[in-house]
């Protein structure tokens, strides 16, 4: 074995143990560093993504870093076999985005999930139909070479020697195997690496070793995403499929390209907020419910009664999300118009809204020049951002924990289930409960809706924030919370991330609101009309930002055991 790969084996083994016995100890989910800062959900790709900075990479290396390596230590929520955006902002002040978002087979159909004229969610969820062609490598390839300082093969090669030396998997892994072991047991090099010999899950603390996926990682490594769009890995995905009834062939792999986008710039009280564009609906929707909210002073709001700020901030939820239920997709495909985040649409849609009580909202709106005007084309965030000015978040996912639960023997990759983004039938709900239009039906080469949002604020044109968010469409209220806490109520950052949170999606016609909030406000928003549903936590936000002495701050979610870093 080389010296320097001795060497970093030995630095890994230590920052493995010190990240379990710190896993034990109260943990700040904030950190501050001079010279950048990181957040991301897992200890260790947080520490991957610091190397980077410290070995001479810039955010955006240290992002890729966190990315790879979260695909190791983190599969149910993220990895190399589903997708990603990224939002870079350099620092000459360019943005780029780049969609590493799944595409459709080339064999894939409208209609492939209905049997006897009803969409069987089973088939866009779990299996080799349900998998969309992968993305991120595609991704992390284009950011790396367009904005990076430090080869990715390098960074592979170290998320390789983490997944050969393996690591102690967390409570958040082990319950999510546990949750899932039924579907896992059907895929016997799935059952592999997450179930024991007896056939029961790992659970935490228990060493999860990946031989393949490290193989795998090395193959990227020497040969670059071709490896797997071109290559070994591709054909082994290919024969998998045509063997086990999937649609995706070498053709399509060979076919995928990362694009990119033209960011989607809306403004908010002063700010402006960059978002990303279709095939997200994130940016659309972060930036319409804002504009929405403009016609509201929300701190007076909130001083008056808690519960009317609730209230108000999720009728404009409401509103955007019927919009988005109709008109949004793939606008290489479909017309989706700009008009959705005019600021005359939003005074429209914000006159519809009434402080005593629900609004009935029955369908979707009709933007304005919405026939001729267009653009032209569980989930995972991490948010870095590095003294050179580079600004970064990427959110990336493999859809629902695990994904479709497939990988493919000898790969060690953990398929997405990203088809299920798609509407297989109007009118009916996915995973995340989300209704779709004929804009998001299922069209070959086609990237299904996404509601990732990966977000960057700036303020009199330097950027102050990069964050995002993992939780389906609750993403896009999350960032929505995130921002108005942080400009209106000019809460801390950590209080923004912390405090509980509150998301409607228009269908079903109910609000979720995290146990946290009181039962008076709860109580209140009932009268108000609300039907109410508490749920434990409204998804995980990453943030980074820089502080009024101009330092870098980054904060994790609370709601788990992430990290965030600074580097000084
Ligand atoms: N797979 C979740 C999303 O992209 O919205």
């Amino acid at each position: 074995m080389p010296l320097r790969r001795v060497v970093f084996v030995c630095v890994l083994w230590v920052c493995i143990a010190l990240t379990s016995l710190r896993a034990e100890e109260p943990r700040s989910f904030s950190a501050q560093g001079r010279r950048g800062a990181i957040a991301s959900v897992h200890p260790l790709a947080t520490q991957a993504g610091l190397k980077a900075l410290r070995d001479g990479g810039n955010a955006v290396d240290a992002a890729i870093a966190t990315a790879v390596t979260l695909g190791v230590v983190d599969g149910h929520n993220s990895g190399l076999g589903g997708g990603c955006f990224i939002l870079i902002r350099s620092p000459e002040g360019e943005t780029i985005a780049i969609d590493g978002r799944e595409m459709a087979p080339g064999a894939a159909t409208a209609d492939m999930y209905l049997r006897d004229g009803k969409a069987v969610a089973e088939l866009s969820q779990t299996g080799p139909l349900a998998v969309a062609v992968p993305g991120a490598i595609a991704a992390y390839e284009l950011a790396a070479r367009k904005c990076g300082r430090k080869p990715l093969s390098r960074t592979l090669d170290e998320a390789a020697q983490l997944a050969d030396v393996g690591f102690p998997i967390d409570r958040v892994t082990a319950r999510n195997i546990r949750e899932h072991r039924d579907e896992i047991a059907r895929f016997p090099a799935t059952a592999a690496v997450l179930l024991k010999a007896n056939g029961m899950p790992l659970v935490e603390g228990d060493r999860l070793v990946q031989a393949d996926l490290a193989h795998t990682y090395r193959q990227l490594a020497e040969q670059g995403s071709a490896a797997l769009y071109r290559g070994a890995i591709g054909k082994q995905i290919a024969a998998w499929m045509a063997a086990n009834g999937g649609l995706i062939t070498e053709i399509d792999l060979a076919n995928y390209v990362a694009l990119e986008r033209e960011p989607l710039v809306t403004t908010y009280r002063g700010h402006t907020i960059v978002g990303f564009p279709p095939p997200s609906s994130g940016g659309v929707h972060v930036g319409q419910i804002l504009n929405i909210l403009k016609a509201f002073d929300l701190k007076e709001l909130q001083q008056r009664d808690p519960a009317l700020l609730i209230h108000v901030v999720a009728e404009a939820m409401k509103l955007a999300f019927a919009d988005r239920a109709y008109w949004l997709g793939d606008s290489d495909f479909v017309p989706v118009p700009r008009g959705l985040v005019d600021n005359d649409y939003a005074k429209q849609l914000a006159r519809r809204i009434r402080l005593d009580q629900v609004t009935v909202v029955d369908d979707h709106g009709w933007p304005p020049e919405w026939d001729t005007r267009h653009f032209k084309k569980h989930t995972t965030h991490i948010a870095a951002v590095d003294e050179q000015g580079w600004w970064v978040a990427i959110t990336t996912t493999v859809n629902t924990s695990f994904g479709s639960k497939v990988i493919v023997p000898g790969t060690g990759l953990v398929l997405n289930n990203e088809m299920d983004d798609f509407s297989a039938q109007p009118g009916m709900p996915n995973a995340f409960g989300l209704v779709g239009s004929r804009h998001n039906e299922i069209a070959p080469g086609k990237r299904p809706l996404s509601s990732m949002s990966p977000t960057l604020v700036l303020r009199d044109g330097q950027p102050v924030m990069a964050l995002g968010a993992a939780g389906g469409p609750k993403i896009i209220t999350q960032v929505v919370l995130a921002i108005i806490r942080f400009i209106d109520l000019e809460l801390p950052l950590e209080q923004c991330l912390a405090q509980p949170r509150w998301h409607h999606q228009w269908r079903p016609d109910r609000l979720y609101v995290e146990q946290a909030l009181a039962d008076s406000v709860q109580q209140r928003l009932r009268e108000m009309g609300h039907e109410l549903q508490v749920i434990q936590a409204a998804g995980i936000t990453q943030v980074v930002a820089r502080t009024a002495d101009g330092r870098f701050l980054g904060v994790h979610d609370p709601r788990i055991p992430g990290l965030a870093a600074g580097l000084d």
